[in-house]
């Protein structure tokens, strides 16, 4: 039993492998949180909520407002004395605001089944604990959700939030989780980001002023990413504390972390309150987003390892998670919007005599004009004077090549200079009397219309079902503004954002149950929207623009310490890099590639002799580690960011018995030695074979490897195969 209770003490006690969670009822009325930390045995811990110095009220009613204020809260309300960050804040149509959560039953689940309309860890190796309380006066019923998995150091929470009452009232704030928690000299990593620059590692110290990752943009990796973690000053990839929290959503966020002047330290997240209010009718309930906990006493790889872990086996797609990716050619960097049919079999010819298994049509393909950014979002039919006999006439020849086909998509925008606008106007998310702001001149479309919906997922639906298409990806290219609907009501207009979101999850929803075949990579302008909730629709999702790879090293490095390094889309694009303008090897940007799903943004037909033929080349070594990046477990070895001369990581089978490690010597230095690199993850009493020479896993790990520092730029890709203890 992963969950277990204690009804002497009021207390519940979830284990996973490494970690326990503890929380209980105080007072017969409060759901405190006790204890999260490495697993104990002992259920009783009570001790740590110091009840001789934090005196519950019925003990000490005269200092009610003193216990409020500094006990550990598992969902904490706005206004009863508690001030710090809360879950909870709701405003009655009378404009009253108070909330009281007092407990009032558990029930224990085996399992954890999915949500329709809402990406949902899963699995039936884990148990749910669900603790129910409610608010008598503004007639509120809260079910709090816990699950572990019995193979995975994650606690998965949400919050169903229900009016069971008979008079409306509205959700001002309704996040998915709080830890309580201690933690001396610490200090919080976040990661930021803007466009080709997404995903940054940034470490900070916490003193008593609050700390936030957020977004309000609508497309949250191009600000902050949803996730936080509070760790011991000392904290690296092997060693030192780790409170990790991440959110499984798409939208706008808030992770907040403060330290009171008791230097208790409590970490929120969920759906951004700042524009979010949601209307809940009698009878209507509210389900947050969930969050995943992960506490680590192993340092950060850990944490890493843990997300890898929880995401393969229980979020992503079972049909496809470890399902072997297409090596794919997109024309994109190729061509932009400057194509035609010829132009496109042409590329697919070469690419498919190299070995590449797939194309991918990009941006430019539909509408009357889109041979820039303003014309024909909306209008998802082909435009047959660049693709003559249309898209089926395309993927015929294809078809005869025997290559793939993938096809872009930008479905949540409307451009003015389209049908779809022509007809419908009010479609486009604006608030009355006012014009848009336009970016890449677009605007976004109303998602909590269901007409709208309805549209897209006919438009993206009719095209598959027409054509052997077996790939999407699904753009999103701007951030959202002036937010209004002419389809909600007044009272409802709080909820578009929100709804926009779940908007997308439905026609994403759809797609795949219709098409199980359809491999989807979400894209935002690059690595914008790359989060744990479009990871349970689409396995892979593309990380930047930018593929330079130097400047990869650390988006890539901020993506694989949250999410598996197989949902990584990665491509080869030209050198000089169109964004960075740094030249770098063939070889080298393809070792660099490698770091995910593998592909090639670059007009094949142009590259020379040389580099043409050393395709087939990378294609295999790709295939020959395909399985690794799948499966493996990957160890951080060297983050450039840190060292500012080179890099290195590496991923290991889980038998042990296969790994590989890239460097990446980014600055030469001369007249220096080769480098030690210490390796990781490896069995010490395994033999590896490492470019010919037979080393001790043992020695590996603490002795390492010499590697030879080459010149600016130069990446080595070292492969290490098992022969035996
Ligand atoms: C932004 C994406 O990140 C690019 O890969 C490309 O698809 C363009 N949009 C097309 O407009």
């Amino acid at each position: 039993m992963s969950i277990t209770y204690n009804d002497r003490i009021k207390a519940w006690k979830l284990d996973t492998p490494n970690t326990s969670y503890i929380l209980g009822v105080v007072d017969e009325k409060y759901l405190a949180h006790i204890y999260f930390g490495a697993r104990v045995e002992d259920d009783n811990l009570s001790y740590l909520l110091r009840p001789e110095e934090i005196v519950p009220p019925s003990i000490k009613p005269e200092e009610q407002l003193g216990f409020m204020d500094t006990v550990q809260l598992e969902y904490p309300c706005q206004g009863i004395g508690d001030f710090r960050e809360c879950c909870l804040a709701l405003k009655g149509e009378d404009g009253q605001t108070g909330c009281n959560l007092i407990y009032k039953g558990y029930e224990i689940i085996n399992g954890k089944g999915r949500i329709k309309g809402l990406p949902t860890c899963f699995g039936d190796n884990a148990q749910t604990l669900v603790i129910k309380m409610t608010d008598e006066i503004s007639a509120l019923e809260v079910s709090l959700s816990f699950t572990v998995f019995e193979d995975c150091d994650a606690v998965i929470r949400s919050a169903k939030i229900q009016n069971t009452g008979k008079r409306a009232f509205y959700l001002e704030r309704a996040m998915s989780a709080c830890l309580d928690f201690e933690l001396e000299n610490c200090e919080i990593i976040t990661e930021c980001g803007a466009w080709a620059r997404e995903h940054i590692i940034e470490r900070t110290k916490l003193n008593h002023a609050a700390v936030c990752a957020e977004s309000i943009r609508g497309e949250e990796g191009h600000d902050a990413m949803p996730f936080m973690a509070v760790v011991s000053g000392n904290a690296d990839q092997n060693s030192g504390e780790v409170y990790a929290t991440q959110l499984v959503y798409a939208g706008n966020f808030l992770a907040k972390v403060k330290k009171n002047p008791h230097d208790q330290i409590r970490m929120v997240i969920g759906i951004n309150p700042e524009t979010f209010t949601w209307k809940l009718e009698s009878g209507q309930s509210f389900r947050t987003p969930e969050a995943i906990l992960v506490y680590s006493a192993y340092g950060l790889g850990h944490m890493t390892r843990t997300f890898h872990d929880l995401f393969r086996n229980h979020l992503i797609r079972q049909d496809w998670v470890r399902k072997e990716r297409p090596i794919l050619i997109n024309n994109w960097e190729a061509t932009y919007f400057d194509f035609d049919k010829d132009k496109l079999l042409e590329i697919g010819r070469e690419a498919k005599k190299r070995g590449i298994e797939l194309q991918v049509l990009d941006d430019g393909w539909f509408g009357y004009n889109r041979n820039q950014p303003s014309g024909g979002l909306g209008d998802w039919y082909v435009n047959e004077a660049k693709l003559e006999g249309g898209l089926k006439g395309l993927t015929d020849e294809l078809d005869k090549m025997g290559m793939k086909f993938g096809l872009w998509f930008e479905p949540e925008m409307i451009c003015e200079d389209t049908d779809l606008y022509k007809k419908h106007p009010e479609w486009v998310v604006h608030q009355k009397g006012r014009i848009p702001a336009r970016a890449r001149d677009q605007w976004l479309l109303d998602y909590s219309n269901p007409e709208v919906r309805e549209y897209i997922f006919e438009s993206m639906a009719g095209i598959v079902r027409s054509i052997p298409v077996v790939y999407i990806k699904w753009d999103m290219n701007r951030a959202i503004s002036d937010v209004g609907s002419d389809y909600l009501p007044a009272d409802r207009q709080g909820e578009i954002w929100h709804r926009h979101v779940l908007g997308v999850y439905e026609i994403q929803e759809r797609l795949t149950e219709e098409f199980p075949y359809l491999l989807i990579e979400n894209c935002s302008s690059g690595g914008a929207r790359f989060d744990a909730g479009m990871l349970y629709y689409s396995p892979q999702i593309w990380c930047s623009d930018d593929m330079d790879p130097i400047e990869r090293l650390s988006i890539q490095e901020g993506t694989a310490m949250l999410y598996p390094v197989s949902t990584i889309g990665s491509h080869i694009a030209k050198s000089p890099n169109d964004i960075s303008w740094r030249s770098v090897s063939f070889e080298s940007r393809a070792v660099a590639a490698m770091f995910g799903t593998f592909g090639y943004e670059l007009d094949i037909t142009k590259l020379p002799k040389e580099e043409v033929e050393q395709i087939p080349g990378q294609i295999e070594r790709y295939k020959s580690i395909r399985k690794l990046i799948l499966e493996g477990n990957y160890y951080r070895l060297a983050s450039y960011r840190e060292t500012k001369e080179y890099d290195a990581y590496m991923i290991v089978s889980n038998d042990k018995k296969e790994a590989f490690m890239v460097y990446m010597q980014v600055l030469s230095k001369p007249n220096s030695l080769s480098r030690r690199v210490k390796l990781q993850g490896l069995d010490p009493e395994m033999h590896y074979d490492v470019n010919g020479v037979t080393y001790g896993g043992d020695v590996l790990m603490n002795a390492g490897i010499l590697i030879q520092r080459k010149k600016d730029f130069e990446a080595q890709f070292v492969r290490l195969k098992g022969k035996g203890k």
